[in-house]
């Protein structure tokens, strides 16, 4: 493989993704997330935006200490003291990298109300400080596809004087199609001096849903770092998918020949993940990860798969991680035997969250004769460690039917004290969530309430995910029943245990600044 033919994977799921209001993520699951990029072989982890909040500049810190493989890169405006805060995070990664940016387009330029001259001279300045600081500097022109070209290029030569040795192109509102995406690299590329020194990165986002096309006709034109998120989570539509650059570039190699160093094999795990810590479901539809990516529902499929599964197939369920969902488990089960299956499927458990899990998992074995990977990954969407929830569901009844209102009975333990209720509702799940805030009172504010159904029939669980506010702090919540109004009430209280953990801290998820202000 030639320099030519690699293109770098840069993965922004903890920065840009997370950004997404509503997909906060704790700090431990920001570590555990950026543990998997690089044990999948992502070139370069965009692990936050240190100057943004206290919280982002400690996870950016660890993960720089923590990771063994991939370049660790922070976010910094185009302002001296954000760099600096970035390199006191990065430094620590084995190999550290500064990524500074700043709004190029006329509407951009107006923010901090600065003429194309100005501008220029504060690039000029902010890179050369970076470089001072880092050897590896990465410099984004926000809005490049709005930026006129003349100015676009100016601005990139000087960027790449001034030592950047990686040149991003964001697409920041998902304007572009592939084409023009194409032409804007070649463009570059032809007319600024030393760009064939440095790398070129696309950056997309998907708000006209070309985010993928758009990266894959960049590349085409000479970018070699694409940047994408796990399950293309990103503010608004979300940004390029990780998962699907990858699996084009793999399965259409014959016309695009390009390599990267991701184990795709690794791809579902993290997907996974990424959707249970940050809250947001993939949708059944979604391209490589959602749940009817390699379902053949069809007659006609079906007959074609038996006979060849390459009839519509175009990439084996393996390749990503997929493995089959055969029935997995069942009452008898033991303990061990629940660890090593939740190991297979990626999950490490604590002692605390196994004890836990495997009292929920025989509850369920109860209820439901044959339990799959999916009812599992379902039970682990609420591993929550039991010791240091303050809130407990210790019982519940509810009474619901054609006559309203609904109501509902419910003893919490809170703080190691029983307390009972009885509420009413419009229906049951609101008559139990009015119960748990007669007995735990709080102002946060709802959301997000969501159902699935995890597998098929009748019995199957329900996921329900909840996402609440209150003062600026965001938490979500998750949890798995086959009685959907108690996995909603667990849902609620997972929350809930997360926002009580969150006050006793201080602060909020609100970043002080976030990467508009770009005065
Ligand atoms: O979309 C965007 O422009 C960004 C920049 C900060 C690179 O995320
Ligand atoms: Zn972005």
């Amino acid at each position: 493989m030639t320099k030519q033919d690699r293109v770098l994977i840069f993965d922004t799921t903890l920065r840009d993704g997370e950004q997404s209001p509503g997909a906060t993520m704790t700090h431990a699951e920001k570590l555990e997330i950026a543990s998997l990029l690089d044990e999948m072989g992502v070139d370069i982890i965009e692990a936050g935006f240190p100057i943004a909040s206290e919280g982002d500049f400690k996870a950016v810190s660890e993960i720089a200490r923590q990771s063994q493989n991939a370049v660790i890169c922070g976010l910094a405006r185009a302002q001296l003291g954000d760099i600096d805060r970035c390199w006191e995070a990065v430094k620590h990664a084995a190999q550290p990298r500064i990524h500074t940016f700043i709004g190029t387009s006329p509407l951009h330029r107006a923010i901090p109300n600065l003429t194309q001259d100005e501008m220029a001279d504060r690039i000029h300045e902010t890179v050369t400080h970076a470089r001072n600081l880092c050897d590896n500097v990465q410099w984004s022109p926000m809005d490049a596809t709005r930026t006129e070209e003349d100015y676009l290029c100016r601005t990139v030569e000087i960027a790449i004087k001034a030592g950047a040795t990686t040149i991003n192109i964001p697409d920041t509102v998902g304007y572009t199609a592939p084409r023009e995406s194409a032409e804007l690299i070649r463009m570059l590329l032809e007319k600024v001096p030393g760009a064939d020194e440095i790398v070129f990165a696309t950056h997309c986002h998907n708000d006209l849903g070309m985010a993928t096309a758009n990266s894959l006709a960049a590349v085409e034109a000479g970018a070699r770092q694409v940047e994408c998120t796990i399950n293309g989570l990103g503010e608004r539509a979300g940004n390029t998918a990780l998962e699907e650059v990858v699996m084009a570039l793999k399965v259409r190699n014959d016309i695009m020949p390009y390599e990267t160093r991701v184990d795709s094999t690794k791809i579902m795990n993290i997907s996974r993940r990424v959707a249970t810590v940050s809250g947001f479901a993939v949708q059944f539809n979604k391209a490589i990860v959602g749940k009817n990516a390699f379902a053949h529902e069809s007659g006609i499929h079906q007959d074609g798969m038996l006979k060849n599964a390459e009839t519509f197939e175009i990439m084996r369920p393996e390749d990503v991680g997929l493995t089959e969902t055969n029935i997995v488990m069942g009452k008898h089960s033991g303990r061990a035997a629940l660890r090593s299956k939740l190991e297979d499927l990626g999950f490490e458990l604590g002692d605390n969250q196994l004890k836990d899990v495997f009292v929920r998992f025989k509850e369920l074995a109860d209820r439901k004769k044959e339990i799959y990977e999916d009812d599992l990954i379902a039970l682990m969407r609420t591993a929550t460690d039991p010791e240091e929830d303050r809130i407990r569901l210790k019982s519940m009844k509810v009474v619901c039917g054609t006559e309203g209102p609904q109501s509902a009975e419910m003893v919490l333990d809170v703080d190691g004290a029983e307390q009972s209720t009885n509420q009413t509702g419009d229906g049951p799940v609101d008559a139990a969530f009015n119960c748990i805030k007669a007995l735990v009172p709080h102002t946060a504010r709802l959301q997000l309430y969501q159902v699935h159904a995890v597998t098929e029939g009748t019995d199957a669980q329900a996921t329900v995910s909840v996402r609440m506010e209150e003062e600026g702090r965001i938490v979500t919540g998750q949890s798995a029943d086959t009685d959907t109004v108690v996995a909603s009430v667990r849902a609620y209280i997972h929350a809930l245990n997360r926002l009580l953990v969150r006050r006793e801290k201080g602060g909020t998820d609100k970043r002080e600044i976030n990467y508009k202000d770009v005065s």
